[in-house]
């Protein structure tokens, strides 16, 4: 792994790599002129509206707004990092990713020998397991909860010997203990000594998504208290982040059609071996939208598999809140509340796979589940009631993303409550706090994602997702004038037209992000011909710059393309005479005592040019 890779390794990259092969061996793509086109792999859809640039080195959807470039289509198809995305696309045009500066060599480098010396202890759990002398309670304990050997092995389930100094004197550098500690496996005591933290306890390995083990569970073989321990967050595991069983899955399933969410480790390994090994769970905390961003980068659809008790139905009502405002259109969310006294292990033993593939088929739907919870309490046949349902509806509709979903829950709320139609879009289209068709969903950061930030110099990239499915457009104005959008878009379609542009020098652009735009663009298209979209997108992707570049590079124009350089000039014409005007009015209507002798003979200058 490399420290911090310089951009300009990055864009040497992109150069060499060819979006439409990367695209198009994961996903068929068809020629369509200049541009190839090809079902969009992130969102469902039966006629295409995914199209390739090879020119731009971009690829967007009409369909549901993906776009971006080489990187970004790898991180998000293939669930990787960015600094995974770049190693493997160097390797493959033969290059080696550059080492970068020392600070950050020595992060990776310690971090990669965390993830080797966790690997020892995932070793030598498993060893104890198979070999230590008070092992065979354990085995005996996997066995009596009907666990075979070949899924504790799969899962790599391991055993923590009993006593206080196991790893201690199994790791005794003192460098190998300094990191046992950092990842808590190895405990402070009092008087300056430490101790093993899992003690006489069946583990789990917590495998990230590459297989890696980052932590550990660890259960005890009866009824003792704490039943589970897990290791503390770490410079390797990050617990709102990480989802047990994903590796696991990913491994047991080409192409995963749905991911099922169930709430504990045993409920994941015990689901698998009944064939359903696409099971996942947190680790001990409530489901986010982290996690279910990750969901969706590997399906279309996710199950949540919860107990029936009241802690399983308040993790089902937080998990309907953490999806809601990612149920973009494709995705599904279903839930199954399993009978009360029941969780997935217990119940795929009872009920044996065929039945519990029924159970999971019969899952109801999110606004199902949404509004069945929501009326629960409430006297649907009265007046008061309907009107309760929509107040308490509202809030939670108006996460939802637009599109087809959330109009159809809208549809369903009219119907639940005999308003009509118009009259409920128009009720959900009042009291919100914002708005929600623009806002991210707010996800923490890993300080792994944040590493791949420093590296990539690009601070897009500290979101996992750095298409702009949902663009941010903070700061540019929502509706702009014509000349300067059409100029704009014309440049990202053609950039050789920079090299015709008039200086615009002479424009305010401080307080005109839209205008800025422009001119760094011109000013980046002169400079550097090899310059495209795929690669400016290498600096800004997930900033508001680079929504902004997809939104304009992606619309069409019916012109022809000869048309594109007189329309470039004329737009930008327009534009400085617009911008002229403004500056005319502004100073017309100042004092003329209080202008400068520059701004005097300017406005004199504008007042001969108009007549
Ligand atoms: N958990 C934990 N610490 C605890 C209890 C639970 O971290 N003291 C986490 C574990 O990841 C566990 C999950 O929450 O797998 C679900 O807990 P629970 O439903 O109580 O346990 P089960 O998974 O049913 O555990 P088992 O079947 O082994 O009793
Ligand atoms: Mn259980």
């Amino acid at each position: 792994m490399a420290g911090l890779i310089p951009q300009s390794f990055i864009e040497d990259l992109l150069t060499r790599v060819d979006i439409v092969e990367v695209i198009d061996s994961r996903t068929p793509l068809k020629r369509a002129g200049k541009n190839y086109t090809g079902l969009c792999p992130f969102h469902q859809e039966k006629t295409p509206s995914f199209s390739v640039s090879p020119d731009k080195q971009f690829y967007h959807c009409f369909g549901c707004g993906a776009g971006g470039n080489a990187i970004s289509f790898l991180m998000d198809y293939d669930s990787l990092e960015f600094v995974e995305v770049i190693e493997q696309l160097a390797s493959q045009a033969g290059l080696v990713v550059p080492q970068g500066n020392q600070r950050d060599d020595q992060k990776t480098k310690q971090r990669a020998t965390i993830y080797d010396l966790l690997q020892k202890v995932d070793e030598y759990y498993q060893e104890q397991l198979r070999s230590h002398n008070e092992a065979e309670a354990a085995k005996q304990y996997l066995k009596a909860r009907g666990l075979s050997g070949q899924l504790a092995k799969q899962f790599g389930l391991g055993f923590a010997p009993p006593g206080w100094q196991n790893l201690l004197h199994r790791f005794p550098e003192e460098e190998q203990r300094k990191m046992l500690h950092q990842c808590g496996l190895l405990v402070d005591k009092e008087d300056g000594g430490r101790y093993d933290r899992f003690r006489h306890r069946i583990t789990f390995p917590i495998r990230d998504q590459r297989g890696r083990a980052i932590a550990f569970g660890g259960r005890v073989m009866g009824d003792d208290k704490p039943k589970y321990i897990n290791s503390p967050e770490s410079p390797v595991f990050h617990k709102s982040q990480e989802l047990y069983g994903l590796f696991e899955a990913r491994k047991s399933n080409r192409d995963l059609k749905r991911i099922i969410v169930v709430e504990g480790y045993m409920d994941v390994i015990m689901l698998a071996q009944h064939g359903f090994t696409e099971t996942v769970a947190t680790l001990g905390t409530a489901i986010n939208t982290s996690h279910l961003e990750r969901v969706f980068r590997n399906c279309s659809e996710v199950i949540f598999c919860f107990d029936g008790d009241r802690a399983g139905k308040a993790a089902a009502w937080r998990a309907l809140e953490a999806a809601s405002p990612i149920m973009t259109d494709g995705r599904r969310a279903k839930f199954l509340m399993l009978p009360e006294g029941e969780d997935p292990d217990s119940l795929v033993q009872k009920d044996g796979p065929e039945r519990f593939g029924q159970r999971l088929q019969e899952a109801q739907s999110l606004s199902d589940y949404l509004f069945s919870q929501l009326m629960q309490n409430i006297d649907m046949d009265g007046l008061d009631g309907r009107a309760q349902l929509a107040a308490e509806a509202r809030p939670l509709i108006q996460k939802f993303p637009r599109g087809v979903f959330y109009q159809l829950m809208v549809d369903k709320l009219a119907e639940l409550t005999g308003m009509s139609k118009p009259d409920m879009a128009s009720y959900l289209n009042t009291g919100k706090k914002s708005e929600p068709m623009r806002q991210q969903p707010s996800r923490p950061q890993s300080s792994r994602s944040q590493n791949s930030a420093q590296q990539s110099a690009g601070p897009g990239f500290q979101n996992n997702r750095p298409v702009s499915r949902a663009p941010v457009n903070k700061g540019f104005r929502q509706h702009q004038l014509p000349s300067l959008d059409s100029a704009t878009m014309l440049l990202l379609h053609s950039p050789s037209l920079a090299n015709v542009a008039p200086d615009l020098s002479g424009l305010d652009a401080e307080n005109n992000p839209e205008l800025a735009l422009l001119i760094e663009l011109i000013t980046r298209f002169k400079q550097d011909p090899q310059m495209n979209i795929g690669i400016l997108m290498s600096h800004w992707q997930g900033t508001p710059k680079g929504a902004r570049v997809v939104q304009l590079a992606s619309r069409q124009t019916l012109l022809e393309e000869e048309m594109f350089e007189p329309e470039f000039l004329g737009a930008i014409q327009r534009l400085r005479e617009s911008e002229g005007e403004a500056r005319f009015k502004a100073l017309s209507q100042r004092p003329l005592k209080s202008l400068s002798a520059e701004e005097k003979v300017e406005l004199r200058e504008w007042l001969a040019h108009r007549s």
